[in-house]
């Protein structure tokens, strides 16, 4: 039976390695964190990821998943290393790639056999053919004769499905330089293939870029819809509709279409940068991916001036309470990197409003990473308590549990009632819109918008 070792225990490694262990492999997943490792091996996963812990049990039960801290014991144990650490945006856009050269430097240094070296950890298109160079000369300067072969094996999984991407992803990605290295990944994805899922072999720079491309490509139809959305707003069309009309055409697909705030996330972001950064390096300017990300800044401006100026009196927030519902950047996650919801509350609390919050599970993230907005939000313990006294709500994320909340008493607790649902979640729902002044995004049908001041 193959040996697997994972190195980095983020939402990729981690729940890949408890994916791989249920399905019956030998798994040591290693991170430089000892707290966080000893939390998983007391089966505690150190993010909320629906399905997670249950697997996590489940492989800590069975022997099949164990944790270290140690890189010499995983490489140690393992015939296929996955790299699965972090490869975050640098200041001027490029991957930092420091966590994958670490973990480059301890498997030469501990390996014995042969190895395989699958890069899951998104990495600027020649990353792979660099490591594997790197790999030859180190085994070749030791004088041993055992081979550390390097795959590329893009992940797509998505936040808050994690799981059930893993058990059933939408394709398997492998990029090899041998027939041995594809084999060997295409035992270790045997269970997909038996389920019909399908595969795509080809080279490391090929499989590299697939992952950028992708991630670029829906972030561009993001902000496409956005775009539109704002300039339905200009001429009396509802984006609900337009982009329902759009998707019919399934050459277009009516998957992320969701008109919103803008797009944030770990992936998006720092992957649209990196992505204009290898074309800059390569010598091509990216243009439709610039757009895209020029798109999304604008995108989040527009929702945070909107809120503003329908608030504000000669400008200043000074006085105004706002209930911010969702800080996480999307449902069914704790993550809150690169939220809209930061821009929106830095922006409104930099004018002076009050701003009181409401997130199902971004809040214990926000009060250990955003010092700087700390000092100006209050955290509450639902959406009931952030709406009391409150001139507005903006929803920045469409949590399911916000359609169920009592919406008579929350708009009898109000100061003023202004709804600013950045997600359209209620832009069909007559009896939510009815009790509010109700601003949707990309809704022009609806043109009855007044301010603060013409309300009260
Ligand atoms: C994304 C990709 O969807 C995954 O395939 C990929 O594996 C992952 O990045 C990664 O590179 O690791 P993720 O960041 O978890 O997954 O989240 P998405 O569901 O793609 O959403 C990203 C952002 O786009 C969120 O802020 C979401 O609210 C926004 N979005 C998405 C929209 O505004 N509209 C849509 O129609 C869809």
């Amino acid at each position: 039976m193959i040996t697997i070792g994972i190195i980095g225990t983020g939402y990729v490694g981690l729940v890949h390695g408890a994916v791989l262990a249920h399905y019956g492999f030998q798994v040591t997943c290693m991170d430089v964190d000892d707290y966080k490792i000893t939390r998983l091996r007391e089966g505690e996963s150190p993010i909320y990821e629906p399905g997670l812990d249950k697997l996590l049990k489940e492989g800590l039960q069975s022997g099949a998943l164990s944790f270290t801290t140690s890189a010499e014991q995983v490489v140690h144990n393992s015939d296929v290393i996955f790299i699965a650490v972090g490869t975050p945006s640098k200041m001027d856009g490029s991957a930092d790639l420091r966590y994958v050269r670490e973990a480059a430097l301890s498997i030469a240094q501990y390996a014995d056999r042969d190895k395989l070296v699958v890069l899951k950890s998104t990495l600027p298109v020649g990353t792979c053919g660099t490591f594997q160079r790197y790999f030859d000369s180190a085994v070749a300067g030791s004088g041993a004769a055992y081979r550390i072969e390097v795959a590329s094996n893009p992940e797509f999984l998505r936040q808050g499905q994690a799981v059930s991407d893993a058990l059933s992803p939408s394709r398997v990605i492998i990029g090899t330089e041998s027939e041995h290295a594809e084999r060997l990944l295409q035992s270790v994805y045997s269970v997909h293939a038996d389920a019909g899922i399908p595969f795509l072999c080809t080279n490391l720079e090929s499989a590299e870029m697939i992952k950028y491309a992708a991630n670029s490509f829906l972030a561009v139809k993001i902000s496409f819809i956005n775009e539109m959305a704002l300039l339905a707003e200009k001429v009396g069309a509802n984006i609900s509709h337009i982009a329902q009309g759009m998707g019919m055409d399934e050459r277009i697909s009516p998957h992320f279409l969701q008109a919103g705030p803008g797009y944030g996330g770990s992936c998006f972001p720092k992957d649209t940068q990196a992505l204009v950064d290898v074309g800059r390096r390569s010598g091509e300017e990216l243009y439709v991916v610039q757009a895209a990300i020029a798109a999304n800044k604008k995108q989040k401006q527009t929702m945070l001036d909107r809120i503003s100026e329908t608030l504000s009196y000669g400008g200043s927030l000074k006085g105004r309470t706002i209930a911010v519902w969702g800080l996480a950047f999307k449902p069914d996650t704790d993550d809150i990197r690169e939220t809209p919801s930061y821009d929106v509350i830095q922006g409104l609390s930099g004018k002076g409003a009050a701003i009181r919050v409401y997130c199902p599970q971004g809040m214990k993230q926000a009060v250990r990473l955003w010092p700087d907005l700390n000092p100006s939000i209050e955290y509450c313990i639902s959406e009931e308590e952030s709406a009391i006294q409150a001139d507005a709500i903006v929803i920045m994320t469409e949590w399911e549990q916000f359609r169920r909340v009592d919406w008579n008493a929350i708009a009898g607790s109000m100061r003023s009632s202004f709804l600013f649902d950045c997600r359209n979640m209620f832009g069909q729902d007559k009896a939510v819109r009815g009790r509010f002044h109700y601003y949707g995004v990309g809704d022009g049908s609806d043109r009855r918008h007044y301010t603060l001041r013409e309300a009260q």
